[in-house]
């Protein structure tokens, strides 16, 4: 039997996690109170959001570089529709932070003042779909697949949170004129996180001088945020959402082209023919694998 339902939540054609989901918020957004100096991360699942919640902390809180503050990212940087700790967002001092997997017609109006900034992360979605898999197989909240088949079917068909990545990422790049948005790439960060850390200070017109600099990069490297608390989910994810087994990490692998360790030569074939239908005409360009240019 299908048990789609039990895990997830729909409303106006976007699936939520159902658990977690916080509908009032999401069904009054329209009139959610946006400051001119809020910078929210936007993100379809599994593109790097934890990364970009760290590396926003760290360009703006002091105590977040140095660690003399114990707050986590997932408190610097809250999730919009899922205010996991139900903090009262309007009284958070300004600059606020937040992060969110909403499609661009559900987040608040105010955004369209194009005062306050998006951050708009994406990934190429076969790394995605493979990150999404081993994290819907670890976290209890999300409904796991036993094979990988069938999550490369549920993730097509958009029966996961976030719906469907095609959607989600032409969604808002079609309509990126009506935000003060800047995309940037998971890859483009692997690659070169000094440059993206650079490039996300101009867009948020933050400027820091070097010594500052290098820590943020320091500090948002794969190995060090997998070994501070501060800075990944684990315990976040074992204490509020439960997980399946002990082996899982929130930072798994964190590499580029991971799916080719993943996907047959058919698999593969088969989500190339979507991807070309999908994204003919799409101007954004997808880095697939650690050695490409
Ligand atoms: P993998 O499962 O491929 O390792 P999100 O935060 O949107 O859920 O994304 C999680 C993915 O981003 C995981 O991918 C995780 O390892 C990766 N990630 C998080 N921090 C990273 C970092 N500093 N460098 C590279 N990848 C990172």
């Amino acid at each position: 039997m299908d048990n789609t339902e039990e895990y997830l939540f729909e409303f106006k054609g976007y699936n939520f996690e159902r658990s977690l989901v916080k509908m009032h918020i999401v069904g009054s957004a329209d009139d959610f109170e946006i400051r001119d100096d809020d910078v929210f991360i936007v993100t379809y699942p599994k593109s790097g959001t934890i990364w970009t919640q760290q590396i926003l902390s760290l360009i703006y809180f002091e105590g977040h570089r140095n660690r003399t503050e114990d707050i986590k990212t997932i408190d610097r940087a809250p999730f919009f529709e899922y205010n996991n700790h139900n903090l009262d967002f309007t009284k958070i001092p300004s600059p606020r932070l937040f992060s969110s997997h909403l499609p661009y017609y559900l987040v608040p109006k105010g955004l369209k003042n194009k005062k306050a900034k998006i951050l708009y992360i994406y990934r190429n979605p076969k790394d995605v779909l493979v990150s999404f898999f081993h994290y819907s197989n670890w976290v209890a909240i999300l409904k796991n697949s036993e094979t990988f088949e069938n999550y490369i079917k549920m993730f097509l068909d958009g029966q996961v949170v976030g719906s469907r990545w095609f959607d989600h990422i032409k969604g808002w790049y079609e309509h990126r004129h009506d935000f003060n948005i800047l995309f940037m790439s998971y890859e483009d960060m692997k690659k070169d996180l000094r440059s993206a850390v650079l490039k996300i200070c101009r867009f948020l017109e933050k400027e820091l001088n070097e010594e500052v600099v290098d820590t943020v990069v320091k500090e948002a490297t794969f190995q060090n945020m997998k070994t501070n608390p501060q800075a990944n989910y684990n315990d976040i994810v074992k204490q509020e959402m439960g997980v399946r087994n002990n082996e899982g990490n929130f930072l798994r692998k964190g590499t580029i082209g991971d799916w080719k360790h993943h996907f047959t030569v058919e698999q593969n074939e088969r989500f190339e023919k979507i991807f070309q239908r999908e994204m003919k005409d799409f101007p954004l360009k997808f880095i697939w694998d650690i050695n490409e240019e």
